[in-house]
């Protein structure tokens, strides 16, 4: 991969530099089928709505099932070259073993439309939902859900596989463990259910594993990853041995233990692994049952160390992703921003946001990480899970009586950084 750094600016002075990014470099954004198809009967989340223990449902979400041709004619106005969204598997098989052509047709439609206007599709094949049938099997909890799977994968690349060249296998697997095991407020909703939780994710990675193989079976060339929620996690105060200790095991079972699960050498598994960047969390050490292994996280904003916060509650952190990539970039395969955003009703505050995170991934090039794209979650507000349509993350709001897509400020903001394919470089180089 080629960086061009250009000389630094004498106008502006030594600390601001014009940056490029590579050529062929990714943008885009994000959706999920689930978030914004509409009409998706035949998977868990569905099942869960209807039964009203969600104040919410995603009933028609965004019609992108009908209105994907107008969706992708916003992002090309855009400059994007690139669009990650994913795959509904309980569209391709509603019932177990039974394969809906009709669904791997508009498929198929769905992804020539993008290749028609330039757009290199990124597909995920498993972002959170689950066909019913699969779920009350037993879903990620048995071994066998690894079989089911493969089986899945192996119809869809069969068919997509020649249009398709990135592949997301499975979408943030500690999340999923973490929000239906755990928290137990997304299907199956088995709170504190600590050991399914592991055993869910290590079926999950082992899902990965063995589809990795069938991908590649079926198309040599492929770019096979998996999209990892990977927050940037430190000690909230370095000179503490508590703190230090219990950031390092926080980011051990976040980030490190995951990857772990791949096997011995991750990156025989991996051609590129998609981060997925919101947030940073400073870690506390405390006395407490809570605080003792992993601590708390500090959320505190003081004068003499001001912080921004989403309103959703993480840590709006730019340099976070930056270091997040150098931390990835050990596994020693590409990297791709696969998820990075802001749910705030502020525009100004996502267009900053915009901002501030494509220099931090420009700086992380700068600095020698091979990351190929940059791609923002999420095309438009669409079904944020257990918080319906509240949370805003979009480039533009969408008026569901309507179906009117709202491109906001940050939108025209990252067009610009697709459009020019460059940035100017704020950051210094990393401590
Ligand atoms: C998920 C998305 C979600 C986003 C914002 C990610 O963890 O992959 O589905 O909408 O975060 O919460």
């Amino acid at each position: 991969m080629m960086v061009v750094l250009a000389r630094p600016s004498t106008v502006l002075g030594n600390s601001l530099q014009p940056f490029r990014f590579p050529q062929n470099f990714l943008w885009g954004a994000a959706t999920a089928s689930h978030q914004v198809e509409g009409g998706n009967r035949w998977n868990d989340w569905w099942e869960y709505e209807q039964d009203g223990r969600l104040p919410f449902r995603s009933e028609e979400a965004c019609r992108h099932f009908d209105l994907y041709e107008a969706d992708f004619d916003l992002a090309r106005s855009w400059h994007h070259n690139a669009h990650r969204l994913s795959i509904e598997w309980s569209r391709i098989e509603p019932v177990e073993g039974q394969w809906n052509e009709a669904a791997l047709d508009h498929y198929a439609r769905v992804i020539r439309s993008l290749r028609d206007r330039g757009i290199e599709p990124l597909v995920t094949l498993h972002h959170f939902t689950n066909p019913r049938w699969f779920q009350q099997r037993g879903g990620w909890e048995r071994a066998d859900s690894v079989d089911c799977f493969l089986r899945y994968v192996r119809v869809v690349l069969q068919r997509l596989g020649n249009q398709v060249r990135w592949w997301l296998t499975v979408n943030e697997p500690t999340v999923y463990a973490k929000r239906a095991y755990v928290i137990g407020d997304w299907p199956p909703c088995k709170p504190k259910s600590q050991l399914l939780a592991m055993l869910v994710m290590r079926n999950m990675c082992r899902a990965h594993c063995a589809a990795y193989s069938v991908i590649h079976e079926i198309r040599s060339d492929a770019m096979v990853g998996l999209a990892h929620s990977a927050p940037w996690v430190e000690a909230s105060n370095p000179r503490r041995l508590g703190d230090r200790l219990a950031a390092r095991a926080r980011n051990f079972v976040l980030n490190d233990f995951p990857m772990h699960l791949l096997g011995p050498t991750p990156r025989r598994k991996l051609d590129f692994i998609g981060i997925n960047y919101y947030v940073r969390q400073l870690v506390q050490w405390r006395a407490s049952r809570k605080g003792l292994i992993f601590g708390i996280e500090n959320l505190e904003s003081t004068p003499d160390r001001p912080r921004q916060f989403s309103p959703l509650g993480g840590e709006v952190h730019a340099e976070g992703l930056r270091r997040v990539l150098h931390q990835f970039a050990r596994y020693g395969v590409p990297l791709i921003v696969t998820e990075n955003g802001l749910a705030t009703r502020n525009e100004e505050d996502r267009a900053g946001f915009v901002d501030s995170h494509v220099q931090a991934v420009a700086g992380a090039i700068r600095d020698g990480i091979d990351v190929r794209g940059y791609i923002y979650w999420t095309l438009y507000d669409n079904f944020e899970w257990a918080l319906g349509y509240e949370a805003t993350f979009g480039l533009a709001a969408v008026d569901r009586s309507t179906q009117q897509r709202l491109p906001r400020p940050a939108a025209a903001r990252l067009a610009e950084f697709a459009r020019s394919n460059s940035a100017t470089l704020m950051t210094d180089a990393l401590p």
